[in-house]
């Protein structure tokens, strides 16, 4: 089976086998098979995060469950149930102009409803956990559903328990969030704009910022950024300061986020295209393109390329964010 149009980066890909799923008993019915027929199981929502391998030998679920649930919470408050497969900017809108706000300036952002928790997406000053109420899980184990409160969920930046910690394995099948009858975005992000006018017109704004840096990805494929800004403590932070004073660097908590895309951006690779047609988008150094829809280990080359060249030149270690599969 073709995944290649599964993913934004559009790496070609085929898995042995696929499942588009839009009820909750073709997953029971998937994951049993797959574990009679001692497959390997992978999970894709819209793809917007993940690198696919050229061959993929298993079963491929494609996460396609719908639906939305609203109920009151208390005057101001709703909580507001999203089943995974939903595109996840499509809700954004459409719960905002039902007056459901808090998650505008998360709007744009590629990707299914069920992935948001997972790698807990965040831009213009706002992370998804932030409004998240739990979520809800199939356990392949045992195919039962479970809930998870976001205070378990481990959500830290651009990280949460579903990423790399003990649910690494499950489905996500719905995200519940607690949003708000009132609309006060976060203006934080110095981009934004000073004056808040209405929902759908912040919406438009966001967009505006978002994509004066970044590449859209039915037109460029890519995985938006494709490192994680890398997060120090203040002491090593000082070293680093101290050879090279210039360093772009935000406080996080008790410790220091510096910018991977400025790193990047320093050692000359933003806009440099190779002939693979892979390189750094010319608006924003850390976003990865793949211009010619290559295989995923032309990916990976440039990203080691990169990764060397600011370990030798600022003593930084880059994390790559998309997660591989397969
Ligand atoms: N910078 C450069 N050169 C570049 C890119 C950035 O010097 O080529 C500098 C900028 O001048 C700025 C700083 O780096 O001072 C931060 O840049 P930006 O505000 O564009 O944000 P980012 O840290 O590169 C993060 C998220 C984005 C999110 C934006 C906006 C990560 C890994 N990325 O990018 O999320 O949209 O902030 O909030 O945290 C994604 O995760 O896929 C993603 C696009």
């Amino acid at each position: 089976f073709d995944l290649q149009n599964l993913s934004t980066m559009a790496c070609p890909s085929t898995a042995t086998f696929f499942a588009s799923i839009t009820r909750l008993d073709q997953l029971t019915q998937a994951i049993q098979w797959a574990r009679q027929e001692k497959l390997a199981r992978f999970v894709i929502g819209e793809g917007s995060n993940l690198l696919l391998a050229s061959q993929i030998n298993g079963l491929v679920l494609n996460i396609k469950l719908k639906g939305i649930q609203v109920s009151k919470i208390d005057e101001t408050h709703s909580l507001v149930v999203v089943q995974s497969g939903e595109n996840w900017h499509k809700t954004v809108v459409e719960l905002s102009k039902q007056h459901l706000h808090g998650l505008e300036n998360l709007s744009f952002i590629p990707g299914s409803v069920g992935a948001s928790p997972v790698q807990n997406i965040g831009a213009y000053g706002v992370e998804v956990s932030q409004l998240i109420e739990y979520v809800e899980y199939f356990d392949p184990s045992n195919s039962e559903i479970f809930k998870i409160q976001a205070a378990d969920c481990e959500f830290r930046y651009r990280d949460s328990i579903f990423k790399k910690g003990t649910l690494k394995d499950v489905i996500i099948v719905s995200v519940a969030f607690k949003l708000s009858g009132e609309f006060k975005p976060d203006q934080s992000y110095a981009g934004l704009p000073k004056t808040i006018g209405s929902p759908q017109q912040w919406i438009e704004q966001i967009g505006e910022v978002r994509w004066s840096k970044l590449p859209k990805p039915e037109q460029t494929p890519n995985a938006g950024s494709f490192f994680k800004n890398p997060i120090i403590s203040k002491n090593e932070f000082i070293q680093i300061q101290t050879k090279h004073p210039e360093i772009v660097f935000f406080y996080f908590e008790d410790q220091i986020k510096i910018p991977a895309g400025w790193l990047i951006d320093q050692l000359g690779f933003k806009g440099k295209i190779n002939s693979a047609g892979v390189g750094c988008y010319h608006n924003q150094a850390l976003v990865l393109i793949n211009t010619q829809k290559k295989p995923r280990d032309n990916i990976l080359e440039k990203a080691l390329e990169i990764k060397q060249s600011v370990k030798a030149h600022f003593d930084i270690d880059l994390e790559i964010e998309p997660q591989l599969l397969g």
